[in-house]
């Protein structure tokens, strides 16, 4: 066994977008504000028939898709924005890809803080018993009320990680840089579907983790500043990330060039926030469309306010970019369709989690769909595109064989 790491990652979005540009026009604000002050293009707004688990399941059947199920016998789902007080979203994903019976399945929450806390128990579980894989899906629906300094900072999205040993993508590290504070920076108490925030005193709050997580790390003999090669942020808006690392850089006597962290925002500043994805969907954006990163090692801070705060640090395989699939995630960006303000704020209005019976209406053009609510439980089923990229998925993998094959002959 070579390490444990990411074998592969995924990333799913919402079937809708907003362009920040138009809320700048409905609010009477400067566009400038959202592009350069706080670093955000648009935000990806979930159909009325989609939500955490549809998106999270889109995800991960991309990566079930590429490497079948055999070996996963864990799958954890990480959210903030739960569906429901008791059961795990993923038992919803479980039964939409068919995955094998014997798994365990729980959610978990800390805030934006949770994928990393699952990524970190992937990790326990596969050093445990290498032979086993396991599927870690992030996903969220960032909703603060309208016409609030947050309202541009909002956004919808999942990843989805399968942690394996002798992974294709990343080796993580065994050391990690961990920080906990009891601070009132953002919550949601459980009768909110939107987050409560003191935005200013979130922006300190994340500074104080990251520099906490970084002395943590380096306490520990984790790698030294210099030896790090690329940067990726949880990014709520990614000016957030660009502050914290000026601070690292002055905390650690270093230069900030913040040219050097553009590559990770790429796709952030198109989704939004998106919580427990958001750090994943930045290395989702770093291993698609950095074209040197062999052998190089990434530091990735996760910040999930509360607060918790975790620096980790992996290296990135020598021939990762076999596995990459360039192109995929800027195609599902693109494919958005986009709203007005007033359509967007119907969705809004909308948006909140319920447990009356409902009918949903066929939006989405992703895999899976949110039917509606029956009996008070919530309904899920495949779409038409299911079965298409099934089949696609199956011959690319018949194509990949035979070639391995002719290649052996
Ligand atoms: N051109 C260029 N820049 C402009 C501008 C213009 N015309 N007008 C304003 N700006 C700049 C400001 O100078 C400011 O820059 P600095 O921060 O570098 O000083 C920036 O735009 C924002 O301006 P304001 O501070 O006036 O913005 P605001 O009061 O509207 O609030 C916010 C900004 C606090 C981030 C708010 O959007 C918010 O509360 N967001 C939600 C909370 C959040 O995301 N917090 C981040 C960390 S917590 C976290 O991680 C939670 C989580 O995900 C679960």
């Amino acid at each position: 066994m070579t390490g444990i790491g990411i074998h592969d990652i995924a990333v799913a979005t919402g079937h809708h977008v907003l362009e920040l540009d138009d809320l700048a026009v409905q609010l009477g604000v400067d566009p400038a504000k959202y592009h350069v002050g706080i670093g955000q293009d648009a935000f990806s707004v979930p159909a009325p028939d989609e939500d955490i688990v549809t998106m999270g399941a889109a995800a991960a059947k991309q990566v079930v898709d590429r490497h079948g199920v055999e070996g996963i016998r864990t799958v954890l789902f990480a959210t903030e924005s739960g569906i429901d007080q008791s059961k795990a979203a993923g038992v919803f994903v479980h039964g939409l890809l068919g995955l094998p019976q014997n798994v365990r399945t729980v959610e978990l929450k800390q805030a934006c803080y949770g994928g990393t806390a699952a990524l970190q128990l992937a990790l326990g579980i596969v050093a445990r018993n290498p032979a086993e894989r396991v599927l870690v899906i992030a996903a969220d629906v960032a909703r603060y009320d309208v016409d609030t300094a947050a309202e541009p900072t909002q956004g919808a999205g999942a990843v989805a990680i399968l942690v394996s040993a002798d992974p294709d993508l990343i080796e993580i590290e065994p050391v990690a840089g961990l920080f906990t504070a009891d601070v009132d920076d953002f919550w949601r108490p459980n009768d909110r579907s939107t987050a409560l925030v003191d935005g200013r005193l979130s922006v300190s709050a994340y500074v104080d983790a990251f520099i906490g997580a970084w002395d943590d790390l380096a306490s520990r003999g984790g790698p030294a500043y210099d030896t790090i090669d690329r940067w990726v942020h949880h990014q709520p808006f990614t000016k957030m990330a660009l502050k914290a690392h000026r601070k690292l850089t002055q905390h650690v006597g270093a230069d900030f060039d913040e040219t050097e962290l553009r590559t990770g925002f790429t796709y952030n500043r198109q989704v939004g926030n998106t919580y427990t994805a958001s750090l994943w969907i930045a290395l989702a954006a770093v291993l698609d469309l950095d074209d040197d990163l062999a052998g190089k090692r990434i530091g990735m801070f996760s910040y999930g306010s509360g607060s918790v705060g975790e620096l980790v640090t992996g290296v990135v395989r020598p021939d990762h970019q076999r596995h990459r699939r360039v192109g995929a995630v800027r195609a599902d960006l693109d494919a958005r369709v986009r709203l007005s303000v007033p359509e967007y704020r119907a969705l809004h209005a909308a948006g909140a989690a319920t447990s009356e019976d409902t009918e949903r209406p066929r939006v989405t053009a992703a895999p899976f769909r949110f039917s509606g609510v029956l009996g008070g439980a919530r309904h899920y089923e495949a779409t038409a595109a299911a079965t298409a990229t099934t089949a696609t998925a199956a011959a690319t993998a018949t194509t990949a064989t035979e070639a391995a094959g002719t290649a052996g002959e």
